[in-house]
């Protein structure tokens, strides 16, 4: 017999939609990613050893499969996904970092219920959420800074290579890394180059940890270890660079910024300016990092004429754009 789809089975991908981050977040809540082990799980067992109501736990996870996260393997088993893996606490450390910094807090999740807010206003609400801009949240938050700092090594730490591969640093004798948080890669440019003395520059909280080479080991007497707020000041210096630094800010504070490192650099100084492409279509996460950075800190992505601008906004030329071998690029500029 011809079976006809039922509405609600055309509207489904709109269903899974709006279940999806719901879904998730009651996986990570139950903490399920790391209860399912490496064989597939009866459900029934599992919602006993953790305490849970057996039937509601065998809906959730019919559920969760449904959305992509874990795999039904029998009436009452499920094994992991590709997804589900990345969601446990041992997957990895830059995945749990992530997951521990950005799912499942509370205070991500309230700024994102603010969206609708954000996109009638063209204003961030994360001020209005929390009370504070996001780097005051942090600065008052030290558990928080400290995932965050360390989210961004674990993330972006893989980078460092293709980036300082792409930054023509040769003839430079003091680079600046421009909120560099922990540090690292400032620690793979001095390990490249060893008559190059560099400083870490960064706001008091993001530098309560920094990477043990730079702060106390075989780099540390070539590297400074500097609190500021680079909208108000940077050091001198013959190069910056300022990793996904822009991206948290808006159009007038990075020029703001750049502005400072014009000032401040010597003649000719070189200004990387290290950052994913709104263009780069690529890597489809791009949108998603555009309207996290909106929502977190009312930044966004740019494309090359964007960054252009800023320059000349800031008094500096701009000399164009290097791709790395990740997602990243290398906007250059001099000074003077
Ligand atoms: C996305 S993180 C990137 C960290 C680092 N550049 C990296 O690639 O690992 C942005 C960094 O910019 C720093 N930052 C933001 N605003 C700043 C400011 N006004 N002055 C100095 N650093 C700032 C943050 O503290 C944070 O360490």
């Amino acid at each position: 017999m011809d079976r006809r789809p039922i509405f609600f089975e055309t509207m489904h991908p709109v269903f899974v939609l709006l279940h999806a981050g719901y879904l998730l977040r009651t996986a990570l809540d139950l903490r399920l990613p790391d209860l399912v082990g490496e064989e597939p799980a009866s459900v029934a067992e599992l919602a006993q050893t953790a305490g849970l109501n057996a039937d509601l736990t065998h809906r959730l996870f019919r559920a969760l499969s449904v959305a992509g996260v874990f795999r039904r393997t029998g009436p009452d088993t499920y094994a992991h996904n590709e997804f589900s893996l990345l969601l446990r606490a041992d997957s990895g450390d830059a995945a749990a970092a992530v997951v521990n910094t950005f799912l499942k807090p509370d205070w991500t999740w309230q700024v994102w219920a603010s969206l609708t807010d954000g996109v009638r206003t063209g204003t961030s609400p994360f001020s209005s959420v929390h009370g504070n801009d996001f780097y005051t949240f942090l600065g008052r938050s030290p558990e928080v800074a400290e995932n965050f700092g360390r989210t961004m090594t674990l993330t972006l730490g893989d980078t460092n290579p293709a980036v300082a591969d792409a930054a023509d640093l040769d003839g430079v004798h003091h680079v600046v890394d421009v909120g560099g948080g922990q540090g690292t890669l400032l620690r793979e440019v001095l390990q490249r180059h060893p008559e190059m003395r560099g400083t870490l520059f960064d706001i008091e909280a993001a530098l309560a940890e920094v990477d043990a080479e730079l702060r106390t080991g075989a780099l540390a007497g070539r590297c400074a270890i500097v609190t500021g707020d680079a909208r108000e000041s940077v050091p001198a210096a013959d190069a910056y660079l300022l990793r996904m630094v822009l991206h948290n800010w808006d159009d007038d504070t990075c020029v703001r910024m750049l502005s400072r490192c014009a000032e401040a650099g010597n003649p000719g100084a070189r200004v990387f300016v290290v950052e994913m492409l709104r263009t780069d279509e690529e890597h489809s996460f791009v949108p998603l990092m555009d309207l996290q950075m909106f929502l977190l800190v009312g930044g966004k992505e740019r494309d090359e004429e964007e960054f252009a601008a800023l320059f000349e906004r800031a008094g500096l030329r701009f000399r164009g754009v290097r791709a790395t071998s990740t997602a990243l690029h290398v906007v250059e500029a001099r000074c003077g």
